[in-house]
This record gives C-alpha cells, sequence and structure tokens, in this order.
C-alpha cells in the first residue's frame, strides 16, 4: 500500500477505536506490514501534527488531530451525489468566492471551493470578511434553471442548511434575515450569494458561506469582535472541521433538492421556524430605500414581508437588517 494510504488507515483505525488503545501488532497485521514499520508511520503522523499516545503495553491512542480540513478524507466521508463530487482545497486564497467565480462556466455544478485561510474575504455591501485559521471558509458552484429573481432563494437555502447543521451538533442556532446565522444575537456565519446571469436565465450561482468554527474570537477586529461567536466557543472545544464540512455540504444538497423538487412553501416554513427575525421590528436599508416595520413572513419569490410604519405591506429582496427592539 502506498505511504499515504497506510498513514490514513492508521489514522482510520485510531479513530474507529474512538479512544481504545490499538496494538501495533494488531495494526501491523491490518495493513501487512512490520510492527517497526507501524512505529514509523506514527512518528510521521506526530509530526503532522497528530497528537498520538503510545504505551508500549498497551498500544497507540489518537488524542487529537491537527486542525484542518483534511480534503482527501473530506471526500470518502462525504456521501453526496452532487455537492463536493469535485472539490477544490486551498491553504489560502484571497476568496473562495473568486476562485469558485474564476473556474465556475468550466466547473462541474456542485464543485467546491475550500480554503484553510482567506487574505481578501469577501463579505455583503462591499464589506471585509475576517478569515482567520481555524473557520470554514467555502464556495459551491451551482447551475440551477431558475431565472435571476429567484435567486435569493438560493441564499436562503443555504441558510437553512447552515442553521441545521449547527443545532445537530448542540448549537442553538437561528436565521436572520437575510443570511446571518446567529447564536444568542451574536454572528456565527455569513453568506455571501454572486451570480452571473443571462437576461432569462442564470449561468451560475455561488453561495459562498463563512463560519467561525474554531475561530479564536481574539483574532477579529474588536468592532467585528464584540458582535461575533464561534463553534469552539459556543461547545467550549474544537470541533472536527472535516466531519463538519461533509455534514454541511450533505445538508445543503438535501435543501437544493427540496429546493428544485417542493413547492418553495415546504422551504419558507423551515426558514420560519429556524427564523430569528420574524416578529421582530426590524430597519432595512437597501441601496434606495429605508424601510421600518415588522417582519412579518417570506413571499412565495423568497421576499421578506414588512409592515410598515403604515401598515402597508412591503417586500424586499435584498438589504441590511437592523433589529429596532
Ligand atoms: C456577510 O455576512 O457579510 C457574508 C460573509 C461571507 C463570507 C464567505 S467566506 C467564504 C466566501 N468567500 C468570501 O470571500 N466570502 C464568502
Amino acid at each position: 500500500m502506498p505511504v499515504n494510504d497506510n498513514k490514513k488507515e492508521i489514522i482510520r483505525l485510531l479513530r474507529e477505536s474512538e479512544g481504545k488503545p490499538v496494538s501495533g501488532q494488531e495494526i501491523g497485521e491490518k495493513l501487512g506490514i512490520t510492527r517497526a514499520m507501524v512505529w514509523k508511520y506514527i512518528r510521521t503522523l506526530r509530526k503532522e501534527g497528530y497528537d498520538i499516545r503510545s504505551s508500549p503495553k498497551t498500544g497507540y491512542i489518537l488524542d487529537a488531530a491537527p486542525d484542518r480540513i483534511d480534503p482527501e478524507e473530506l471526500k470518502t466521508i462525504l456521501s453526496t451525489d452532487l455537492i463536493g463530487k469535485v472539490i477544490s482545497y486551498y491553504s489560502i486564497l484571497d476568496s473562495t468566492n473568486n476562485a469558485a467565480r474564476d473556474i465556475a462556466l468550466k466547473s462541474a455544478e456542485g464543485t467546491v471551493v475550500i480554503a484553510e485561510k482567506q487574505s481578501k474575504g469577501r463579505g455583503r455591501m462591499g464589506k471585509e470578511w475576517q478569515s482567520s485559521p481555524g473557520g470554514v471558509w467555502l464556495s459551491v458552484i451551482l447551475k440551477p434553471s431558475i431565472a435571476l429573481e429567484n435567486v435569493s432563494k438560493i441564499t436562503l437555502i443555504a441558510g437553512i442548511a447552515v442553521t441545521n447543521v449547527l443545532r445537530d451538533i448542540g448549537v442553538d442556532a437561528h436565521i436572520k434575515w437575510p443570511n446571518d446565522v446567529l447564536v444568542k444575537g451574536k454572528k456565527i456565519c455569513g453568506i455571501l450569494t454572486e451570480v452571473s446571469a443571462e437576461v432569462d436565465k442564470v449561468d451560475y450561482v455561488i453561495p459562498g458561506i463563512g463560519i467561525n468554527a474554531n475561530v479564536s474570537l481574539s483574532d477579529l477586529s474588536d468592532e467585528i469582535r464584540k458582535d461575533s461567536t464561534s463553534i469552539s466557543r459556543e461547545m467550549g472545544k474544537n470541533i472536527d472541521r472535516t466531519a463538519f464540512v461533509a455534514s454541511l455540504l450533505y445538508e445543503l444538497e438535501q435543501q437544493y433538492i427540496k429546493f428544485k423538487t417542493k413547492q418553495f412553501t415546504d422551504i419558507v416554513e423551515e426558514w420560519i421556524s429556524l427564523s430569528d427575525t420574524i416578529g421582530k421590528e426590524v430597519k432595512i436599508t437597501t441601496p434606495n430605500r429605508i424601510i421600518e416595520g415588522k417582519a412579518v413572513g417570506i413571499t412565495e419569490k423568497g421576499a421578506l414581508v414588512i409592515l410598515d410604519r403604515n401598515n402597508k405591506r412591503q417586500e424586499i429582496f435584498a438589504g441590511n437588517c437592523r433589529y429596532s427592539n
């Protein structure tokens, strides 16, 4: 077996044993190599950042894996049919949305671009997105056959996917319209959806998802930190980002399938059940107007419905949302 496969197999065996020691003899027998070779691989893995305890009597225990998204492992654990079938992984990029846009036309639908760090991460409204190590910074290339006016629905399904995956691991997440995910009022995730379109149909849509996973809040500027949180902060420990990304892509695919095959009202219902915004007094700023009132729902087309100060119904597709109470 090639060196990398042996290393992967050792990690898999140690992970599977869930903290119980696995002897060098057992690993050697399973891989068809000597105990001395097993020991050599263990030493290399330690150099790569794996924290492996060893006791001559009982064997090896994996205490911690290096905190990186491992694209090879991701491919083996991913159970999707479309999203993530092709993964472009980088240790650093300016922005995964830029990289995804550059390859979008020639790439298969479902291609995912992931970076450990972004030097020029982009947020909505031209803002910077601080992307220090430990985060999940990724963009997905989607090619739905939809008209431009339906693109905001993709942002809504991405928000649902992130929120569901966070709740699955015990983080009490809620969606703030249009695309922030909050925990106890603090931002844990932002989504930047970009699109290229002809007159009557889109070429591609790129939801760019940024999640403060194992991000240390001290890496964020004072201004951003006061309104931010991270998964590690909420859970009191780092998560396995490779497994988390696998769950996120799976959930995103489930939402995308629903989007393509079901009534949008089903998605609206789920969004509203996860929402932090519905029922709140809001102030929405768009490039050409400011609307103040109560957020009361989402339309069939994915617009936020506001009952304004004159009790008039307003529908807004994009804008910056602030809570007034
Ligand atoms: C926001 O809330 O302002 C949106 C933030 C979106 C950040 C993500 S990180 C991955 C992708 N690449 C980017 O440059 N931005 C998005």
